[in-house]
């Protein structure tokens, strides 16, 4: 909006529309009749679709919207790449198949390979490009997305967690890089591709090695200006305590590929991607502002207790191996 453009939002309208400027259509993307509702209130330069799931439901969408938009920009995830979190990976690597009109159940979990999500985006990805065509198709895979109103809570229980000060227990090495992308450089890169008419398929993360673990925590700290020191504690440690990747720890992840996905086809197409510090410290902020920083049972699902860090740190240190 702030480029001039006109903007329609389309969602079943469970959060507040951003600004009253927006047109707002409301649907749910599973609804035949709210989708045709929809491509009659076109036309438009580019549909970015960020809530495709289902293959059959994206080719329903695309292929109602193809007539009505210049282009689609689908919004995937890393999750497509079959050798994810297990092996550094480009735009080259294996994707996992999934046919365009595949239904909810296509796909299996495995225990740290493939998933059923990571299937069903591959098939997203193939519908949207079966009903815009290759040319007309931009397929963004960001890894971890971060910042102001995140509300899967990854960052923001880290931010909880070092504000509320003492020992923390910091996961791994301060030193292992991490590459979760800002929400805001996401948005803006979806937007250049449509500006610029980029076509074809890019990993968006932070550049591999720009950031780290340890920088992390201690941007969280500087943020909340907490009191707060960090133990770090060796993966094998915590996986021999059965301290769950990703949810209990969150964004702890100990395979190889996790953090070392290639963005250097979308750094070519325009990503700028800011400095963590920034997406910590404005993370922190709206938290405060709108009261997410004492809301906790938004975070409940994700974060150990404050009983079992305690334990096992204790633990930790008690087996003598810690550095002095
Ligand atoms: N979060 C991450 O770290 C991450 C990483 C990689 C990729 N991604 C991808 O990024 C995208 C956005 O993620 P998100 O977690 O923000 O998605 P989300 O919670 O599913 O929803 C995004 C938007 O889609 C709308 N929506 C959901 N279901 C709808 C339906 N049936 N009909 C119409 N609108 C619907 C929601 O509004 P209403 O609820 O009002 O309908 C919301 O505005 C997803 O495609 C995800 O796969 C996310």
């Amino acid at each position: 909006m702030e480029a001039g453009w006109e903007v329609t939002t389309f969602n079943r309208g469970s959060s507040e529309p951003f600004s009253e400027a927006v047109k707002v259509v409301k649907g749910d993307r599973t609804s035949p009749r709210d989708v045709q509702a929809l491509a009659e209130s076109g036309s438009w330069d580019a549909v970015v679709d960020t809530s495709g799931y289902v293959p059959t439901n994206t080719l329903e969408v695309a292929r109602a919207l193809a007539p009505v938009a210049g282009r689609y920009v689908f919004m995937s995830t890393v999750s497509v790449y079959r050798d994810w979190p297990l092996k550094p990976l480009s735009e080259h690597s294996e994707v996992l198949y999934c046919p365009p009109d595949a239904g909810p159940d296509y796909g299996t979990d495995t225990e740290d390979g493939p998933t059923r999500y990571g299937y069903q985006k591959s098939g997203c990805e193939a519908a949207a490009v079966a009903a815009f065509g290759a040319d007309r198709t931009t397929i963004l895979r960001p890894g971890v997305v971060l910042g102001p109103r995140e509300y899967v809570g990854r960052l923001p229980w880290w931010l909880h967690r070092v504000a509320a000060g003492g020992d923390v227990l910091a996961p791994g090495s301060p030193d292992r890089t991490i590459q979760p992308v800002d929400v805001r450089d996401l948005a803006t890169f979806a937007l250049h591709t449509i500006t610029e008419g980029t076509s074809g398929a890019f990993n968006v993360c932070a550049p591999v090695d720009g950031a780290t673990f340890g920088g992390l925590l201690a941007d969280c700290a500087h943020a909340t200006r907490a009191d707060a020191s960090f133990d770090w504690v060796p993966d094998e440690v915590l996986l021999s305590h059965g301290v769950r990747q990703w949810s209990e720890l969150p964004l702890w992840r100990t395979f190889d590929g996790v953090w070392r996905v290639e963005t250097a086809r979308a750094q070519a197409a325009g990503l700028r991607c800011r400095p963590l510090s920034l997406t910590v410290r404005d993370t922190w902020r709206w938290m405060v502002e709108s009261g997410e920083a004492s809301n906790h049972d938004r975070a409940a699902e994700i974060g150990i207790s404050r009983e079992r860090e305690a334990q096992v740190l204790a633990a930790w240190r008690q087996s003598g191996e810690r550095a002095s």
